[in-house]
């Protein structure tokens, strides 16, 4: 049986460490990215990392030609599906954008992998679906209530997915979908080679890309999004993810995916995070410990949109798919910072 794995937007800051994760554990890979959010210079670092050759085809995954021929040259026998547009606040500016890639793209692929009889999928969702809960660790079951245009592209692919493999019970096939919905945290740092990493274009709205870039004086000054929330110092509390931990997750959703666990099929929803709250302060003294460089913050106004705290419970994973991180939040913030020192200007 073949087994190479088609990765969409493997380009990218996620679907590149997967790529190199994939290839050392003996997977061939096809990379499809249109290169909109990332440079094809990431994908000759992975070659660079792991000593292996992955084959590369720049194309939107909206273009149903391309696809075609994607899966009629290469022998797929399970795709990761990274490809997708992730701003929140662009999206809320252009929301049909987001549907467009996130869901119409997404649709595009499920046909041309209907079409080529591939029904395994791992799809990139992210824990932005759950909305607010009164329960700040998030389990599986919990409702889904995404509050953006982003997230609820998120949610609305989960439910596309969700129906193409109940609709297998109601007919006769012979390959049922096997697909896992894994859900991300927060996920950060880089691998430890500093030779990938993430390269936001522009300025970052995210917390880690920004204390790098103040830390290393790209920057002038961090806005910690407020001190008043009902968490232990008062500002709001996240579950950091090493990159590297995340994309072994997907190694081991492709493997539970191929096992006697999914032999019937289904469609499986599953946390990666690890299962640990850190305020944005506690990042900060985390990362000033770590370099030894200063980072220059002050307190500002709340972000609209953004929750006080909330964490994963990655127990399912750990049962299902043997899968827990094995990094810290040191470790995050060393890798993170390897990378900056050594690509100041990111891929360029
Ligand atoms: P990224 O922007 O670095 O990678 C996405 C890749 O997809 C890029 O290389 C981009 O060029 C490519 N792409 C986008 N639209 C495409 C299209 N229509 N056709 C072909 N290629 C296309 O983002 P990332 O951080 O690596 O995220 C990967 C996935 O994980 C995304 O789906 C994102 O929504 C999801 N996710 C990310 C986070 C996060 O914090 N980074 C959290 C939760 C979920
Ligand atoms: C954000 C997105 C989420 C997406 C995730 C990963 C929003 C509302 N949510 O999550 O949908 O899945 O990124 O891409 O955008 N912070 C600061 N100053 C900053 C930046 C962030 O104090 O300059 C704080 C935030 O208030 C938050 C924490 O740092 O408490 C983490 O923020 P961020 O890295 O943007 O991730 P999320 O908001 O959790």
């Amino acid at each position: 049986m073949s087994n190479t794995v088609l990765v969409t937007g493997g380009a990218g800051y996620i679907g590149s460490h997967a790529c190199v994760e994939l290839l050392q554990a003996g997977y061939s890979v096809v990379v499809v990215d249109n290169l909109e959010n990332s440079k094809i210079e990431s994908l000759n670092r992975v070659q660079q990392i792991t000593g292996k050759t992955l084959t590369f085809f720049q194309a939107d995954i909206r273009d149903k030609a391309a696809l075609a021929t994607i899966f009629t040259k290469e022998n797929i026998s399970s795709v990761m599906h990274f490809a997708g547009l992730k701003a929140v606040g662009e999206s809320c500016e252009q929301p049909l954008k987001y549907y467009h890639n996130n869901v119409y793209g997404t649709m595009v692929l499920l046909d041309a992998m209907t079409e080529a009889n591939v029904k395994q999928l791992v799809f990139s969702s992210s824990a932005t679906v759950y909305g607010t809960n009164p329960q700040v660790q998030y389990t599986e079951d919990l409702p889904i209530g995404a509050v953006n245009p982003y997230g609820r592209t998120k949610a609305m692919v989960e439910q596309i997915l969700i129906d193409m493999s109940d609709s297998d019970k109601l007919k006769p096939t012979q390959t049922p979908w096997k697909i896992a919905l894994l859900r991300y945290f927060n996920p950060i740092g880089a691998h430890e080679s500093g030779l990938i990493g993430e390269d936001p274009n522009g300025i970052p709205n995210n917390l880690m890309p920004y204390v790098t870039q103040v830390a290393i004086g790209k920057l002038q000054q961090l806005s910690v999004f407020g001190d008043d929330y009902p968490t232990p110092d008062g500002t709001g509390v996240r579950d950091y993810i090493h990159v590297v931990d995340l994309a072994k997750g997907h190694v081991k959703a492709i493997e539970a995916l191929q096992s006697e666990k999914f032999g019937e099929g289904g469609c499986k929803a599953y946390n990666l995070g690890a299962g640990l709250g850190y305020s944005v302060l506690e990042l900060i003294q985390a990362f000033e410990k770590m370099t030894g460089r200063k980072v220059n913050y002050k307190i500002a106004p709340r972000r609209a949109g953004d929750l006080p705290e909330y964490y994963a419970d990655p127990g399912l994973a750990l049962k299902e798919l043997n899968w827990n991180v094995e990094k810290t939040l040191d470790d995050m913030v060393a890798d993170t910072w390897n990378w900056q020192v050594k690509n100041p200007q990111g891929y360029n």
